[in-house]
């Protein structure tokens, strides 16, 4: 078979070949002049600017996409989130079942996003199918996460892996999760047989995803949150919901818990969890990735500094001892003595943001000064339904990079929040944030026109 026509990925059970996977791409460069976006003439900007050599990224810069193992993968039915989203009053709004169905798919999808441009892939592990039970290790599942990263070899491209992003076993969850005692050491035990496993096949390892969070509900300004009640409240009370009806009375999930002892936990775990990943590979590039809005100062009574310090502080102070930090921004907040909502009139994502592409290059600037280590932008994108602002989006957000890598910030890549349309989490499949559309029913991926319009910047490594 020649090489153009190997299939890429999947509608149903059928493969399409390369060569139509670009000719797709193409004509979704050439329809994209729909909404308020014409990509004909940002395109001819882009050569423009690239042609004048002001537009050029640095050499080896990593332009990627991202994934989350729950989110695409379906059926990690051994995890706590899968457990909640079949209990009674459950805060999930929909079920994940097989999601984009990538645990069989990879293979297309990772062809796909090559396809697309981009030279590197991030993506997780599933701890609970790694460690369905504790102490029992599946050879299998371990095969499985490193025959994707040796797909990601055939492709030439660079691998991320985070070894926790939000889903946990539900025997560790049912054991208190982050919050027990023990977590750090279980979670560093299975650092170090995933690490054995498939590390040489790592070039960026990220113990943890955003585990921030449990800071950051707390001061949050979400739609959907009942007056009064901060976000965490919200969460604790849902705690207090499934803790009940699994009768475990010791049960405790990354979003939800108590705040401060999840944090201590999360801590420790990344220490732990770096540790035991550089003991069997010294070499392999560790960090973790922070969740970071774009602060700032409301013009009375913000508590910006001390949001920063409660937030970001600890975990900046672990970025130190890291090789590189992680940086996810999806936009700006404004503080005051807690985040306000976005500014009247702005205009709003799908997940009630502000629409606000700035924000990652002053995230970067930020996170670059304070932690002192190579930065990677390893999540940024929008929710939207209309691609023509996604597109609006990315074309700002790169360009804000640019801009700080001009002025000699250290970013070393930029990677995309998603590859694909995908299950966000308790907003279930209603907001889009892939670059390419998923039908459900049938798997067929369907690539839209910001797909192709980052895919070509990567491609060009410039503007
Ligand atoms: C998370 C992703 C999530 C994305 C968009 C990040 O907080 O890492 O899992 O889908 O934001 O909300």
């Amino acid at each position: 078979m020649r090489e153009e026509e190997r299939p890429v990925f999947g509608e149903g059970t059928h493969g399409i070949s390369r060569r139509e996977l670009l000719r797709r791409a193409s004509a979704a460069v050439a329809v994209g002049a729909m909404g308020r976006l014409s990509l004909g003439e940002t395109a001819m900007a882009d050569q423009a600017a690239a042609a004048k050599g002001g537009g050029a990224f640095p050499g080896k810069f990593r332009w990627g996409c991202a994934t989350a193992a729950y989110q695409v993968e379906g059926n990690d039915t051994n995890t706590d989130l899968w457990m909640m989203e079949y209990l009674q009053g459950s805060m999930f709004k929909d079920h994940s079942g097989d999601a984009c169905n990538h645990y069989h798919l990879y293979p297309q999808d990772i062809a796909m996003l090559a396809d697309l441009g981009f030279n590197t892939y991030r993506f997780s592990l599933e701890w609970a199918r790694i460690e369905p039970e504790d102490g029992f290790f599946s050879n299998a599942e371990l095969d499985h996460y490193r025959h994707m990263l040796e797909v990601c070899r055939e492709h030439g491209l660079t691998t991320m892996l985070t070894y926790s992003h939000f889903s946990l076993p539900r025997w560790f969850a049912m054991k208190g999760g982050w919050e027990n005692s023990q977590a750090a050491d279980l979670f560093a035990r299975f650092c170090e047989k995933a690490t054995r496993h498939m590390g040489d096949l790592v070039d960026y390892a990220s113990t943890l995803n955003e585990p921030d969070i449990p800071q950051l509900l707390n001061w949050f300004n979400l739609p959907g949150v009942p007056a009064g009640m901060s976000v965490a409240q919200m969460m604790q009370a849902g705690l207090a919901n499934v803790r009940k009806q699994v009768n475990a009375p010791e049960f405790s999930s990354f979003f939800m818990g108590d705040p401060q002892r999840n944090r201590e936990g999360l801590l420790a775990a990344h220490a732990k969890g770096r540790d035991a990943m550089k003991s069997v590979r010294p070499a392999m590039p560790v960090g973790f990735n922070l969740a970071m809005s774009d602060d700032q100062a409301a013009p009375e009574d913000s508590h910006l500094e001390e949001k920063r310090a409660d937030v970001y502080g600890p975990w900046l102070e672990a970025a130190r001892h890291c090789d590189y930090l992680g940086v996810q921004t999806y936009s700006r907040s404004l503080v005051g003595k807690k985040d306000l909502p976005p500014p009247k009139g702005a205009e709003l994502t799908q997940t009630g943001m502000e629409f606000y592409p700035e924000c990652v290059e002053h995230v970067v600037r930020y996170a670059a000064k304070e932690a002192r280590v190579p930065i990677i932008v390893t999540e940024n994108g929008i929710a939207t339904e209309d691609d023509s602002r996604r597109v609006e989006y990315y074309r700002r957000a790169v360009a804000g990079v640019k801009r700080a890598i001009d002025d000699g910030v250290d970013v070393r890549g930029y990677v995309a929040w998603s590859l694909m349309d995908n299950f966000e989490w308790m907003s279930g499949y209603t907001p889009k944030f892939g670059l390419v559309a998923v039908d459900l029913k049938t798997q067929r991926r369907t690539i839209k026109p910001s797909g192709a319009m980052l895919g070509n910047i990567a491609r060009r490594n410039a503007l």
